[in-house]
This record gives C-alpha cells, structure tokens and sequence, in this order.
C-alpha cells in the first residue's frame, strides 16, 4: 500500500511512518521542514520518502500524492503566530481541508484526520472549533473518511508541554483504572496513538469515526 502522511517528521506523524515502514509499506510524508531532525529519525527513515512543502502551497505536493492509498493528516499547532499566518483556523483546520480535497482530487480511498478531543489549558478556543469545523467539512467526500480524537499525547520528544506534565501524563495513562475512569479524556501514549492512525488508514474495512481516547487505545491494542 502506497500511505502518505501530513506531518510525517512530527511527534505523532513518525511513529505513523515507522509503523507503516516496519509493515512494509511504502511511505511518503510532506511537511516543511521535509524529515525529522537527525536524533529522532531511526534505520526506518531512510525508507519513507520525505517531501518538504507547505500544505497551504498544494502545488509543491500534488505529484506525492499520486497513486497514494490513504492519507494521513498530522498537522497542527498547540501555539499560534498571527503575524505570520500561523493561526488555528488556519493550520488546525484549513490544512485539513486543504488536504483531504487534494486526496479526493488524487482518488485516494482513505483519509484519516488526527483531530483532538478538547482545547488544551491556556489555550484559544478556536483550536478546537478550527478542528470541528474541518471535521464536518470533509465528512461527506469521495473517499472514506476517519477522525481520530485524541486527548493530551506523552512520550519521549513530546514538543508540546513541560516534562513534568509529560511524565504525570505517562503516570495516568499507564494505570489502567485510571485511565479507563477519565474515559475520552485519558492522556494516551504517543505509540499507542500512531499505531491507531496506522491501522485505521491500512484496515480498509473500519467505518466507525470519529474515534475518541478509549476506541484510540482500543483500535491500538
Ligand atoms: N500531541 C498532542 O498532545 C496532541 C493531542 C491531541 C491532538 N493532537 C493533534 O495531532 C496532530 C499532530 O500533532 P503532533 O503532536 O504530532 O504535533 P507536531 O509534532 O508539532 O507535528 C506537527 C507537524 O505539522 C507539520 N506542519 C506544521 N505546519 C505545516 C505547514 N504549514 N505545512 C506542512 N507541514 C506543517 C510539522 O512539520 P514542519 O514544521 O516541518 O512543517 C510537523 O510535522 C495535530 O493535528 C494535533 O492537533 C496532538
């Protein structure tokens, strides 16, 4: 199977490639800064394909998608920067549809779209609108379509937040009563969560979506 994955270098989108590579598939992932830096790129990067180009410029992609299989989306910010264009409504939901439109003109079969179950703390509410709205704007295109929604993603690298909060994550996400007790809220392990994107853009014969934290865990396992 031909997977091209948004955000591919990203801390979601390279275990999404990993798993894919390791499958045996053949991956090709699109984002600026094209692959992931040196110490986090293991023997399976050398096998995916990786394309730097701005979604928001389809030009410099559309070639990669080209025989594409199912595509993932893996892009998003947690922090914006106006002055530059880097704002939800843009990146968290826009890119999107950008996306998922340019897969459907390719004649892929398969999108998947890492969408999120909250804003997180100190955070614009239009993270999430941005999401939702994007949500409901590629439901009804030609190809079948999956949200995933995961909550707070911990692990090694994660860009996101302090490394305490990463490990007091870990420590909830781990206990399986706990986690199981904060049901579509519960923090998720970044492996788990990029083994749930992967099977859900190979398994050809899974209509449920979206899928909140305790179906990611699920779909995972
Ligand atoms: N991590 C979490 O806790 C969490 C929780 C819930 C949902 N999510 C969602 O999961 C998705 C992935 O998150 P992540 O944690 O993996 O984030 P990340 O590590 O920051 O990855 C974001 C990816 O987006 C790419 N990107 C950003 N702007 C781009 C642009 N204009 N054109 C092309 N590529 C662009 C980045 O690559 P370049 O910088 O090289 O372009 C990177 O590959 C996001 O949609 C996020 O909202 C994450």
């Amino acid at each position: 199977m031909e997977l091209v994955v948004f955000g591919g270098n990203g801390f979601i989108g390279r275990r999404v490639c990993r798993r894919a590579v390791e499958d045996g598939h053949e991956v090709r992932s699109i984002a600026r800064s094209g692959p992931p830096a040196s110490e986090l790129r293991g023997p399976w990067a050398d096998a995916v394909t990786w394309h730097a180009a701005n979604v928001f410029a389809p030009n410099e992609y559309r070639d990669a998608l080209e025989g594409a299989d199912a595509v993932v989306h893996s892009i998003g910010i947690a922090e914006e920067s106006p002055t530059e264009g880097v704002t939800f409504e843009r990146v968290n939901g826009d890119s999107a549809i950008i996306t998922a439109l340019e897969s459907e003109r390719a004649g892929v079969d398969r999108f998947v779209f890492v969408s999120s179950a909250s804003t997180p703390p100190m955070v614009r509410e239009a993270y999430l609108t941005a999401k939702r709205r994007a949500e409901t704007a590629i439901a009804d295109l030609d190809m079948a379509t999956t949200v995933l929604r995961p909550g707070a993603v911990y692990g090694p690298d994660q860009p996101h937040f302090p490394s305490v909060l990463n490990r007091l994550l870990a420590v909830l996400g781990s206990v399986d009563p706990v986690a199981e007790r904060l049901g579509a809220g519960r923090p998720l392990d970044v492996e788990t969560v990029g083994s749930a994107v992967y099977e859900t853009a190979v398994r050809l014969d899974s209509w449920e979506s979206p899928l909140d934290a305790q179906r990611i865990a699920a779909r995972a396992s």
